[in-house]
């Protein structure tokens, strides 16, 4: 018997080291708990109100709009609508294609432009947003503390502190802490599971890392180091929304910039990029593998955005080893009833 377990322990053990030995993969796996703000750690209660907030449509100025309206669990956390830009109150659409709230709790910056810092402040933007749910907060506020079922759930999750914009920032982005990736077929390989990937997506990871310099800003397990960059979207000079990052403050670096977006579950979440201006995973490798869709005349273009000569079956082995880092949607119910 001990022998047979010993025999079964190596077995295991060189499985498991079989896959990148030379390679640390850990750091391509989640980190277990997410980031939580000093004053506002994760309790359960805290979760199941702001999990009612997500997708309670009374948070909308015309009682039909959610967050989950643009960010559905049914549709990768981003929006349902195949139109490039995201639609709101009353159809009214919004400069900006949604983006996802998978793994948003692990970001720096939250937004395309990265305006808000943490999960805290960006929660209460879209609420008063004429284009997303177009509800004033010193409307919402008193609206919520007229439901019985609302004030004790916050009593209970935030003692003493009442109904109030900071609460209810808070109460939601304790939720949103909880909407991460799951484990798709290549954080099976990652862990040492070397048939949990096809050879092509294999392929596709070493490109990926190599001759298309992907990593050098979609690094870490979220597949995004956070960064702000141009990649050549658009040339000549921008306007409006166009100027990215440097609308929030008017720094040259800033010009375009735009934060580069997580892969995972990528598959889920089409269109892609901040204008929702392409429709296919293939089509943006393209674009992202030859130097953004203009290679002239772009003003302040990443450095790393050059063009990296890949042929068409190496773009789609990239794309085969993105497919590998969607996983099986997170087991959440969505709440059918809402307090009263
Ligand atoms: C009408 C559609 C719409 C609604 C409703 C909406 N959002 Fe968004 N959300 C967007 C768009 C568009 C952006 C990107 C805007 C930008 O970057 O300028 C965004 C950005 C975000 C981000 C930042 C993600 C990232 O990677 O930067 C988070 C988090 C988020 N929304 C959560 C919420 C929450 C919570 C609610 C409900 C209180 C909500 N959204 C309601 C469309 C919507
Ligand atoms: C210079 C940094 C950089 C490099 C290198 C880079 N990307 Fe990106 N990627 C970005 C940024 C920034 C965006 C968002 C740009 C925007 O919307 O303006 C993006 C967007 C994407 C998207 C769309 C995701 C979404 O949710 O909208 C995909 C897919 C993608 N990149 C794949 C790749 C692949 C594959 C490679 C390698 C061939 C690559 N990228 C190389 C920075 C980079």
């Amino acid at each position: 018997m001990i022998k047979k377990l010993t025999i079964a322990t190596l077995v295991l053990a060189t499985f498991f080291t079989s896959v990148g030995a030379n390679e640390d993969m850990s750091q391509w796996l989640r980190p277990q708990t997410a980031p939580q703000p000093a004053n506002n750690k994760l309790t359960p209660e805290r979760i199941e109100l702001g999990k009612l907030l997500y997708f309670d449509t009374r948070l909308s100025k015309n009682d039909k709009i959610s967050c989950a309206t643009c960010h559905s669990p049914s549709h990768g956390w981003t929006d349902e609508v195949p139109a490039a830009k995201a639609v709101g109150f009353e159809g009214r659409v919004g400069p900006r294609n949604s983006p996802v709230v998978l793994n948003s709790a692990y970001q720096r910056h939250q937004f395309w432009d990265g305006r808000a810092k943490s999960l805290e402040e960006q929660a209460l933007g879209p609420i008063e947003a004429d284009v997303e749910m177009n509800m004033p907060l010193k409307e919402l506020i008193p609206k919520l503390n007229k439901i019985k079922g609302y004030r004790e759930l916050f009593e209970k999750a935030y003692p003493g502190e009442g109904i109030t914009k900071d609460s209810l920032a808070k109460a939601i982005a304790s939720f949103e802490r909880t909407v991460v990736s799951t484990e798709s077929p290549f954080d099976k390989y990652a862990k040492g599971d070397k048939n949990a990937i096809n050879t092509k997506a294999k392929k596709g990871f070493e490109l990926f890392k190599g001759k298309a310099h992907c990593i050098d800003c979609h690094d870490g397990f979220n597949f995004s180091d956070g960064s702000f960059q141009n990649i050549g979207l658009n040339k000549g000079e921008l306007k409006g929304k166009e100027l990215g990052r440097y609308n929030v403050k008017k720094r040259a670096a800033w010009y375009g910039v735009f934060k580069t977006p997580t892969l995972r579950d990528v598959t889920k979440s089409a269109p892609y990029f901040h204008d929702g201006s392409v429709k296919t995973l293939k089509e943006a490798t393209v674009i992202c593998s030859q130097g953004g869709r203009y290679q002239d005349g772009v003003k302040n273009k990443s450095d790393v955005m050059v063009d990296r000569h890949l042929s068409d079956d190496e773009v789609d082995a990239i794309v085969e080893f993105m497919k590998a880092l969607t996983g099986p949607d997170l087991d959440i119910k969505v709440p059918k009833n809402f307090p009263q």
